[in-house]
């Protein structure tokens, strides 16, 4: 593996570790204010951010490249509200999909077909992320004010259960 796709790979775990953070205060945010069922969604976007890591934590060793863990940075932790946080998750798995075309194209270059079959994976994955969080956007947006279907919406967001990922296995 040449020295730039291991240096982003590094970067991509970085970047998967801090969706993983980002989660997690979106998470600590809605439970201070007691929307749990918001708390329980981002708590598992979390955790399936951290499986996202460890795909390419575990392909990057796998294919004999070294692993370099990098500082996380700090979290937005203060939103203006929760209809605020769910765009702002969008956003991040926009720029998320961004970086997984960007690792897709440098692999094409480097005509690296493993790193590609891998990569697919998670470019199916991005279209799930960004539509999963587009839809509480707009589910947010129609709620508006209105507390009844703001706790409706928590309850749907209570419902989701984590299913541990492994992009290798998939
Ligand atoms: Fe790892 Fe939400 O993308």
């Amino acid at each position: 593996m040449n020295k730039i796709t291991q240096l982003e790979i590094n970067n991509q775990i970085n970047e998967e570790l801090f969706s993983s953070y980002l989660y997690l205060s979106m998470a600590a945010y809605a439970k201070e204010r007691n929307l749990d069922g918001f708390a329980n969604w981002f708590t598992i976007q979390a955790k399936e951010e951290n499986d996202h890591a460890m795909g390419f934590y575990s392909y990057l060793l796998d294919a004999h490249g070294s692993v370099e863990l990098q500082a996380i940075a700090k979290p937005e932790n203060k939103f203006a509200n929760p209809a605020v946080v769910f765009t702002e998750a969008f956003k991040h798995e926009q720029h998320i999909t961004k970086r997984i075309n960007f690792l897709y194209d440098l692999a094409e270059k480097e005509k690296d077909h493993a790193l590609k079959s891998l990569l697919k994976w998670y470019l199916d994955e991005q279209i799930e992320e960004e539509a999963n969080a587009s839809k509480y956007v707009e589910k947010m947006k129609m709620a508006g004010d209105n507390g009844s279907a703001l706790f409706m919406i928590d309850a749907e967001l209570a419902t989701r259960i984590y299913v541990p990922l492994n992009p290798r296995l998939a």
